[in-house]
């Protein structure tokens, strides 16, 4: 029946930037699919607060830390996530940056810890995961959170742009390695999502309303919009969907 290939039961995932944000969203929505999902995040009270709401909803949560700058981090994660529940059928890479400063006077150390966080951290944090899969024959599921400023250049990101662009290559480049294996990789490309990440932006009101006024659907997304894809990608109903970039963002890339 179609409907059970939507569900996650047994199957355990890793998210990261799972403490706030779209991750929060993503895992609440995984979690409730059915399964039992690690949260990953550098902040560990961010991460106990938002594992112990998932709890109280019945949900089976744990936290780990990770900071995805730090390659040892991100391999003492995998060990520890694998330690606790032995096997990893989905990855949501997720967590990420953003500086703003104009082209001209971008600043190297924003620069360089863009890269590392959004960028190489993925890539050995996919690794890592792939490799597992691979190992105990797992036709995974791994999904990278892009954006539209992948495709757009945005204005005063040039490092997110950067980062992002190469997400999305990074993803098709995954994808055509790991098919042998039967692991899939794919991409989200939120839109405009009300997160932390874009605060500053939301109370600028004129640039806020310039924003608003191209989205065909009249409204910034709510973290809980990107839930349903990301089920959808994890699980076996996605089973024949690969190196793709799904964009959620109301229309605005039609516009
Ligand atoms: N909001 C949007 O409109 C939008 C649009 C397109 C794409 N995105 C992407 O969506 C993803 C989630 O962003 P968000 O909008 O939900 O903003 P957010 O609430 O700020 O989430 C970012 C997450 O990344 C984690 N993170 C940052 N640095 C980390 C590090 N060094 N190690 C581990 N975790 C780290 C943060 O966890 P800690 O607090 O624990 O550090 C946080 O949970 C990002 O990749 C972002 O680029 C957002």
């Amino acid at each position: 029946m179609i409907l059970d290939k939507f569900s996650l039961k047994g199957k355990i995932g890793l998210v990261t930037g799972a403490g706030s944000g779209i991750g929060r969203a993503m895992a609440t929505g995984l979690a409730e699919a059915g399964a039992n999902v690690a949260l990953a995040g550098n902040e560990m009270e961010v991460l106990e607060e938002a594992a112990a709401a998932m709890k109280r909803s019945g949900l089976h949560v744990s936290p780990f830390h990770v900071d995805m700058a730090d390659p040892e981090s991100i391999e003492k994660l995998v060990g520890s996530v694998l330690k606790k529940f032995g096997r990893i059928d989905f990855l949501f890479n997720n967590a990420g940056i953003i500086h703003r400063a104009p082209f001209e006077k971008f600043p190297l150390e924003d620069w360089e810890e863009m890269i590392k966080v959004n960028l190489t951290g993925p890539f050995l944090l996919s690794q890592a995961v792939a490799n597992h899969m691979i190992e105990k024959g797992i036709k995974g599921s791994i999904v990278n959170t892009s954006s539209l400023i992948a495709v757009l250049g945005g204005v005063t990101v040039p490092a997110y742009a950067a980062t992002k662009g190469g997400l999305t290559q990074l993803t098709k480049a995954m994808c055509n390695d790991l098919g042998k294996y039967g692991i899939r990789v794919n991409a989200i490309g939120p839109g405009w999502v009300k997160t932390g990440m874009t605060k500053a932006l939301r109370e600028n009101t004129e640039r806020f309303q310039a924003i608003s006024d191209r989205i065909p659907l009249g409204r910034w997304a709510d973290p809980e919009d990107l839930a349903g894809l990301a089920v959808f990608l994890a699980s076996d109903a996605s089973e024949y969907i690969t190196g793709q970039v799904h964009f959620i963002d109301g229309g605005y890339l039609a516009m």
